[in-house]
């Protein structure tokens, strides 16, 4: 007798979907079920990369047709995909889930390393991943993506033009870089930026994506307030030294986001320089900057920590010859930098759980800021 779509959606239901009460079948994670004689291929989805999580479901699904259909060669695909929040009015950017910036109170801290190396691994866990890099001070995305040379092209869809991203390692890239002088004024450049800033999100072919990051200038100006006017941020995360300084600017960077009216998730913080590692002696810990800081302003302001990324010397070199390091395999700065994109991402989808979506602001000079 040959096997039927109905018997096999049937044996599957003994399948849990992870972190709910219901089955794959009646959570939606069945994709697509193909017969071909004996052979069974099913596609199912999991809204999160963890990799244990995936396998469990996979297993469920091999041993659950095993079990229904003995002679049947059973092949299964699995796929991720995040969890959009559920947006009731105007859907603005429909094909992009998740807006995520990467903020910092001050500048030099590693933001940009830290976005380059979230991008990359993001795109490595199978997710499909945007990046903006939005810093009129320095844009840095260019040569962290080694497309320093390249420009986005043009193109037109449904008689509109827009830019195509440059694409590296998996990441569709648009800077700022690509559009002003280095050499003009700041404000002049500011001005271009805002400007550009809203043609790179709106006129882009940026396809379908899991995640759109932004590197934001550090600080909190024009750029800040032009993204939450424009867009709803899905969430935002904070790159901070432990150093004093960086702690007391990354407090107000986070401060920002936090406004009645803004009112964009903070996921966390992410402790950069956290401490010294000399490729010698990689078991050796300097805390050159201070100690526990980032930790203590966390947990003061109700925040986790995502991450304590080392200082070491190959984090550098890799971002100046334009290869992130979190495109090698099993160093230990790679993987500190899984642990954080792991962490972003499960922070990521908590906030879509608890949390309505975001609301775009409207300022005003005189009030300051109300929402939508
Ligand atoms: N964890 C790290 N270890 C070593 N060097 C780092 C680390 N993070 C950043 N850097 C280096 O510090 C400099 C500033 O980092 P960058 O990401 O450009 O900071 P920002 O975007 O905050 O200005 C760069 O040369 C970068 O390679
Ligand atoms: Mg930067």
């Amino acid at each position: 007798m040959s096997i039927q779509r109905a018997d096999v959606l049937e044996a599957l239901k003994v399948v849990k979907l992870p972190s709910t009460d219901n089955n794959i079948v009646e959570g939606g994670a069945i994709q697509e079920v193909v017969i071909s004689g004996d052979k069974i291929s099913i596609v199912a989805k999991v809204n999160t990369p963890v990799l244990h999580v995936k396998k469990a479901v996979e297993n469920g699904i091999e041993e659950a047709l095993k079990a229904a259909f003995p002679s049947a060669i059973v092949n299964v695909t699995m796929q991720v995909e995040m969890a959009k929040p559920v947006i009731e009015e105007e859907v603005i950017l429909p094909n992009i889930k998740n807006i995520v910036a990467v903020a910092s109170g001050k500048g030099g801290v590693g933001k940009s390393t830290i976005t380059a190396n979230l991008a990359v691994q993001m795109a490595k866990m199978g997710f499909k991943v945007g990046l903006v890099d939005a810093d009129i001070y320095g844009p840095s995305m260019p040569i962290m993506f080694d497309v320093e040379k390249e420009r986005p092209l043009g193109k037109e869809v449904n008689g509109k033009q827009v830019m195509v991203p440059v694409e590296n390692y998996g990441v569709k890239l648009l800077s700022i870089g690509f559009f002003t002088d280095p050499d003009q004024a700041v404000a002049w450049r500011g001005s271009m930026a805002t400007k550009a800033l809203k043609q790179i999100i709106f006129d882009a072919d940026w396809g379908e994506l899991d995640f759109l990051l932004i590197d934001l200038p550090p600080g909190t100006g024009d750029i800040h307030l032009t993204l939450v006017q424009s867009v709803p941020v899905t969430a935002a995360v904070v790159v901070s030294t432990p150093q004093i300084v960086a702690l007391a600017d990354a407090r107000k960077g986070a401060g920002l986001f936090n406004m009645d009216a803004i009112k964009v998730p903070v996921l966390g913080f992410i402790e950069n320089m956290a401490y010294f590692t000399p490729a010698e002696l990689p078991e050796n810990k300097y805390y050159i900057f201070g100690k526990d800081g980032t930790k203590k302003l966390a947990a003061d302001m109700g925040l986790p920590v995502l991450a304590e990324i080392p200082l070491v010397q190959s984090i550098r070199e890799a971002g100046d010859i334009g290869r992130p390091i979190s495109l090698q395999e099993n160093t230990p700065e790679a993987k500190a930098f899984y642990k954080m994109t792991q962490n972003v991402v499960e922070e990521t989808i908590k906030r879509n759980k608890n949390l309505p979506p975001t609301e775009k602001v409207r300022m005003s000079e005189t009030a300051g800021c109300t929402a939508n």
